[in-house]
């Protein structure tokens, strides 16, 4: 196949407005004019096609942040105290690095503590809703889809649920680096920023731990132990950053996106409405639909074809898990939204070895919010016109959402 490097079908142009508002047209025209695109703007082949992004989750390195030494190799060494980060967490690492510390967190994220956070997301979610009832009208993000996975992940991990503000302003930073791959310079020294705070303030809390326990995951993972081994402190640091970050912007925007989809959708609303037992399958569809995570990247670990391409050892790739998610080869009338969809394996999770960790958490807590934004806020409607996108790339989500409902 030949390559098309058309600027026309650059990943980039998910900067522009009117694509960043709706990027499916262009993730239609990529996966039917070159699902296995060479973009030379960002130096990286960009998959679209469901089949390959499944192929390149189970198969490609996910080892793919340059070390430390490497950076200052190419100059950049102020960039060295976030990839000394970065190369601890679970997401960025290869088997049996990645095996080691994904069954040590396992060992601690058992579905049963999960389980046991639903009460209390009920009555976060309610006490939320609570302050706001009177006035007839919130924006959503601001009142409950920004502060309920930040108090959520506060509590969980043992540290004090007023300090979800701070954590909401790291994870917020540090999601530039994660979601982004438009390299922006002036927006380092922020994320050196937050690294360093993150990495001062658990690495006290994990400190502490050995002569003030907390109930919580910090402490369950600093003394996580299989088979006799356990995590560095920095190892607990690192994915405690990663878990925090991978933990709250996703589900901050499985709440603005899914209430969106549902407000754009009244038929599918009022379906749900009267269905309450369709909320399993309705946020498996508004995941699919408006995925909070649209991709990920890896690296080729070894010559590879793929999609009528050859794709050379550690060339970069760019899995667009939002264009698979509305690929008609696997899906159904793709971009229909259907809450009753059965045969949804959608990629908003990923897939393979890395698929996402929280997601049962993830799953409650947009169950939880929707069921009771619903239940609660009768003939909850738009209260304006203007929807206004994040503009990070890969992690998708709304600056804010305004509702009013009846009182
Ligand atoms: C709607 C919410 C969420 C979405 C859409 C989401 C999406 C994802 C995706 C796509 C991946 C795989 C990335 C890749 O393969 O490169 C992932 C991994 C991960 N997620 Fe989530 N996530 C969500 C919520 C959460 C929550 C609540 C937590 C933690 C409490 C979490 C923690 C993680 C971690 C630690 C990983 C890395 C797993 C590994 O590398 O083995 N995520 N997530």
């Amino acid at each position: 196949m030949a390559i098309s490097t058309s600027a026309s079908l650059s990943l980039y142009h998910l900067l522009d407005p009117e694509v960043l508002a709706d990027p499916y047209p262009l993730y239609e025209r990529m996966r039917t004019e070159d699902p296995v695109h060479w973009d030379p703007y960002l130096h990286a082949w960009v998959v679209t096609r469901y089949a390959d992004v499944i192929k390149v989750l189970q198969v490609f390195s996910a080892d793919r942040t340059p070390s430390p030494e490497k950076l200052a190799a190419l100059g950049m060494e102020q960039l060295g105290p976030i990839a000394r980060v970065m190369v601890r967490q679970m997401l960025f690492m290869d088997p049996p690095d990645h095996t080691r510390v994904r069954r040590l967190a396992a060992n601690v994220f058992t579905p049963r503590r999960v389980d046991g956070l639903r009460v209390r997301i009920q009555e976060i979610t309610d006490s939320l809703i609570d302050s706001v009832f009177a006035a007839g009208e919130m924006d959503v993000m601001e009142a409950i889809a920004n502060p309920l996975p930040a108090i959520v992940t506060a509590e969980m991990f043992g540290m004090p649920s007023d300090d979800h503000r701070m954590l909401k302003g790291w994870s917020q930073d540090f999601a530039e680096m994660l979601g982004n791959f438009q390299h922006n310079p002036g927006r380092t020294p922020r994320v050196l920023a937050a690294v360093d705070s993150m990495s001062a303030y658990f690495g006290d809390a994990v400190r502490r731990q050995a002569t003030h326990p907390t109930e919580g995951l910090i402490n369950a993972l600093a003394s996580a132990e299989v088979e006799g081994d356990r995590l560095s402190d920095e190892e607990v640091v690192a994915n405690i950053i990663v878990t925090m970050v991978g933990g709250q912007e996703t589900t901050t925007n499985l709440i603005g996106n899914g209430l969106l989809s549902l407000l754009r959708h009244p038929e599918e609303l009022q379906r749900l409405r009267e269905n309450p037992a369709l909320m399993p399958s309705a946020v498996e569809e508004l995941l699919r639909y408006e995925s909070p995570s649209q991709h990920t990247a890896r690296l080729a670990p070894t010559d590879v074809e793929l999609g009528g391409q050859e794709i050379r050892q550690r060339d970069a790739v760019i899995a667009v898990m939002g264009a698979a998610n509305r690929d008609p080869a696997r899906f159904l009338d793709p971009d229909r939204l259907d809450l009753a969809r059965t045969d949804n394996r959608h990629v908003a999770f990923g897939w393979a070895s890395h698929f996402c960790f929280g997601a049962p958490l993830a799953r409650i807590e947009g169950h939880i919010v929707l069921e009771t934004m619903l239940r609660r806020l009768p003939e909850i409607h738009h209260a304006s016109e203007a929807i206004n996108w994040r503009p990070n790339l890969g992690l998708r989500g709304l600056t804010a959402l305004r509702v009013g409902w009846r009182r």
